[in-house]
């Protein structure tokens, strides 16, 4: 190529109709500095402009957690650190947070964001780290306990909307669905390897699928290479059943599946035994949870950790977002928080 080619300007994504429906073409919300009009119109109609996580039920966590200077504040699942920022600026001076992630694609974006905010070294350590080791980052920190702790459990918006993670049912990409892409093996994999079987009961015990033998049946032991692979599959699985009823069918067998491939239940059932052990005298914890199976779990442990003196304090019921957050915020619908203090 001569020095004389002209330089042609980088051409914006070409998509059909008024909006772009995929992630990667949403040039717009990944770029929310310079097309905030944009990202305000998402926000306004409920959704989640791509790339970004917006942080559930944070008044009534911020009231749980009573976050003041001075305090050590552990994030478990730090996601985009839309709790952890709130928290931050009501810990410093003198306060600390720790906030740990499995995902070692987003953590450092994370990290960069927070470090753009002026939370520094000092204030504030990003761990790659599974909450089921909380114990361990603690004592490798040298922190005998915390005084407030949150788990925000599951997957984070920017994980789900990114086709790359093969999360999604909505848009095609690679039958992941690994937090850590680094670790483990993939959905698809997994789904190879599985016997009917064992694939029937995760399927009732993650995401209570009525139709678990027969898929389980149809789906065990075959490969899918991508989300749509699967969801296909699924649909001509559950042929007979209603439109509505395949589609839930579709929702459950992705959760069921992602909870299987990151070993969900049984990282939530370690984090929340050494839990009490992790927290001053006095110390809160407050736990969003996204499904039955998880909020199950959380229930169970705080009332047996009460019962056994651990927790001073429980939740006497399970706290849900009101019906504006809901409708600002569509995703923050199946959300359920509980909280426990532990004793003095
Ligand atoms: C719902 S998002 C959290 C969003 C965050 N509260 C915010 O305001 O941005 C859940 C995050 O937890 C992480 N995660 C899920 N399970 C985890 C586990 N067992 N240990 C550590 N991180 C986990 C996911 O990778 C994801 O980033």
């Amino acid at each position: 190529m001569s020095d004389e080619t002209p330089i042609r300007p980088k051409r914006r994504p070409r998509y059909s109709g008024r909006n772009p429906r995929r992630f990667e073409d949403k040039y717009k919300e990944h770029d929310p500095e310079r097309y905030a009009e944009t990202v305000e119109k998402v926000l306004a109609s409920g959704k989640t402009p791509a790339g970004t996580h917006r942080p559930i039920m944070v008044r009534e966590i911020l009231e749980i957690l009573a976050p003041k200077p001075g305090d050590v504040a552990v994030d478990c699942t730090l996601g985009f650190a839309g709790h952890a920022r709130e928290i931050l600026s009501r810990i410093i001076p003198g306060g600390r947070l720790l906030g740990l992630d499995v995902d070692p694609l987003e953590l450092p974006k994370t990290e960069a964001r927070l470090r753009a905010l002026g939370f520094g070294q000092d204030v504030c350590t990003v761990h790659q780290s599974n909450c089921a080791g909380l114990s361990k980052t603690l004592a490798a920190e040298g922190i005998p306990g915390a005084d407030m702790v949150l788990a925000d459990l599951g997957v984070s918006s920017m994980q789900l909307d990114d086709p790359k993670r093969g999360f999604s049912v909505k848009n095609e990409g690679p039958l992941d669905m690994r937090m850590n892409p680094e670790r483990g093996q993939s959905a698809s994999a997994y789904l190879a390897r599985v016997r009917p079987d064992i694939l029937e009961r995760a399927l009732i015990e993650n995401s209570d699928e009525p139709n678990a033998k027969a898929l389980a049946a149809v789906l065990a032991g075959q490969t899918f290479a991508t989300t749509t692979g699967l969801t296909n599959a699924i649909r001509s699985a559950l042929a007979g059943v209603n439109r509505d009823e395949c589609e839930l069918s579709v929702r459950r067998v992705f959760q069921a599946l992602r909870i299987a491939v990151n070993d969900e239940f049984s990282a939530l059932e370690t984090f929340l035994r050494y839990l009490p052990a992790c927290l001053k005298p006095g110390g809160r914890v407050a736990i969003l949870t996204f499904h039955s199976g998880e909020d199950r779990r959380v229930k169970k442990s705080f009332e047996s950790a009460l019962s056994e003196g651990l927790y001073a304090s429980i939740s006497p019921e399970v706290i849900r977002p009101s019906p504006e957050e809901r409708r600002a915020n569509l995703r923050s619908t199946p959300a359920k928080l509980r909280w426990a203090v532990a004793t003095s």
